[in-house]
């Protein structure tokens, strides 16, 4: 058991949560279950990024103060995420006192380490990316993510000499492999320090909307230099030595793979600057996009075409929040791109979820009511699908430690395949009471119990409600995985209830 800080990134305020950002949110989400179900200490930190000129403009449209804008647009995010069950123990606005104390009192050490200097800048300017790009850098004048035409801007800026830690962060990535993962992100990170490294401006004069910088009134800080601290911050950076030292070594940063360079290659660089650690692991994953499927009644009705256009909240009022939390996670290997659609959802609900898993908790409850007079059956210690439970509990926490959510889903559900073909080969539907129905019936309510135990992660609610359908009071999300997943713990004895199909089948799209 150790400890275990889990962060994603903060997600701009001038936008609504979209399913992009929940792809995000639920995969931290599941790593945070899953490490506070091996006993881990777990901080799972979220939040809204609130400065910069996009966040001002959205404002701005929508004759509000940016404060009157941000405190709408991160309670959005919020409710979104209640309603995801996301389970964050920290919910950072960078608008909060606590952030503008972390952040000047941070940069104040990079400032007296020598590491920021004043100078004129002059460059290509990105609104959506609040970045800068060179000629070369951009697409006949435009924004190679946004398409949108850069704005030639010159500024007098301070600037991060992140040019003089090329060698420095050349030695960690290498003394680091894992620092950043998977293995294909972690050589593009390298390529862009490889590459070679340009000072950063990291403070403007031209917006008010920031941190202001402490040794110059006249400017406020970068949002990107003051978002990364957002992770610092949360535990305590210039305030709680000791929490810093707690959950820094521990730390790990879900971020998408567009926003790579700055979380690893500046945000390393940053803390190095400031006489900290860089964070231990950055885990980047790719975009979900929209494959030109159709789309379902309720995107249609809302006339949504784009990914970036559709609320998580409509995709739970047509699926439920678990099996939406089940599809993001088990769809796409994380860090690759990924197709998203309503076909595809419909498919793994009514597939994995309604089918395999539904169907195989409705057989055992139903032949056990109508079997065994109600009272759960016991599992044997010598049961044929010990084994492949046995792996499968292997498979599946060796893929949850490892950021892998789709492979330790597959191998959970390798486990219903295999309960379910166990249940095919000996028919307990025909069987006559006694010793050899209950065997069977008890081997798969021991199944039964260690899936929802594997995928409680994944579906909390779901997992809670399968344990309580086989009789058992306790909740999943709440066990010691190191206790609870060793094969026959099942106690039998218990009275069980058919109840309603789990997962009500879903029509396919017409
Ligand atoms: N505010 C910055 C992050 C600062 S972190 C110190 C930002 N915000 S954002 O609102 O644009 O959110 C970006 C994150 O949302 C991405 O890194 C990614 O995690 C997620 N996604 C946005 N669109 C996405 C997809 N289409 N697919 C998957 N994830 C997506 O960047």
């Amino acid at each position: 058991m150790g400890r275990f800080y889990i962060t994603t990134p903060i997600y701009y305020a001038n936008d609504a949560p979209h399913v992009g950002t929940a792809y995000t949110t639920v995969n931290a989400d599941a790593m945070a279950r899953w490490h506070r179900l091996i006993g881990d200490e777990t901080k799972f930190l979220t939040g809204t990024d609130e400065h910069g000129q996009k966040v001002a403009d959205a404002a701005a449209k929508h004759d509000m103060s940016p404060k009157e804008w941000t405190d709408q647009k991160s309670a959005q995010f919020r409710r979104a995420w209640d309603v995801l069950n996301i389970s964050y123990d920290d919910f950072i606005r960078t608008t909060e006192p606590r952030h503008y104390e972390s952040v000047q009192k941070f940069l104040t050490a990079i400032y007296d380490n020598g590491h920021i200097y004043k100078d004129v800048y002059k460059g290509l300017y990105c609104v959506s990316c609040e970045d800068y790009y060179t000629t070369e850098s951009s697409v006949e004048g435009r924004c190679p993510i946004h398409a949108s035409v850069l704005v030639e801007m010159e500024e007098e800026n301070w600037f991060f000499r992140l040019s003089a830690f090329e060698e420095r962060l050349t030695s960690f990535y290498n003394d680091h492999p894992n620092f950043v993962t998977p293995p294909t992100k972690r050589n593009e990170a390298f390529s862009f320090i490889q590459g070679g490294l340009r000072d950063i401006s990291i403070t403007r004069t031209s917006i008010s909307w920031g941190v202001p910088v402490p040794w110059d009134a006249n400017h406020v800080f970068y949002v990107w230099y003051d978002a990364l601290i957002n992770y610092l911050t949360a535990i305590g950076y210039g305030r709680d030595a000791d929490e810093v030292a707690t959950w820094w070594p521990w730390s790990h940063h879900l971020v998408g793979k567009e926003i790579i360079r700055f979380h690893c290659v500046w945000w390393p660089a940053m803390c190095m600057a400031a006489g900290l650690e860089p964070p231990a692991h950055v885990q980047v994953h790719g975009w979900l996009l929209l494959g030109g499927q159709k789309l379902s009644k309720t995107m249609a009705a809302s006339g949504s075409v784009r990914l970036t256009d559709i609320a998580p909240i409509d995709l739970t009022n047509e699926f439920g929040v678990d099996p939406l939390r089940y599809y993001l996670l088990r769809e796409t290997a994380l860090g690759n791109d990924g197709d998203f659609s309503h076909e595809g959802i419909t498919q793994r609900y009514n597939t994995d979820l309604a089918n395999n898993l539904g169907n195989l908790v409705a057989r055992v409850t139903t032949l056990v009511v109508s079997k065994c007079g109600g009272v759960a059956p016991r599992p044997r210690d010598n049961s044929p699908l010990r084994p492949g439970a046995e792996l499968a509990l292997r498979t599946a926490a060796d893929a949850w430690n490892d950021f892998s959510p789709q492979s330790a889903l597959e191998a959970t559900w390798g486990l219903i395949g295999a309960t379910n073909a166990y249940l095919e080969l000996h028919a307990p539907w025909k069987m006559e009471q006694g010793d050899e129905l209950n065997a069977v019936l008890g081997d798969a309510l021991e199944a039964i119990r260690l899936v929802a135990l594997l995928a409680t992660p994944a579906m909390p609610e779901v997992c809670e409600a399968i344990w309580q359908r086989i009789g058992l009071s306790a909740t999943p999300g709440e066990q010691l995985f190191a206790v609870s997943a060793t094969w026959g713990q099942y106690p039998g004895g218990s009275i069980i209830v058919k109840g309603e199909p789990l997962f009500p089948r879903m029509k396919t799209a017409e």
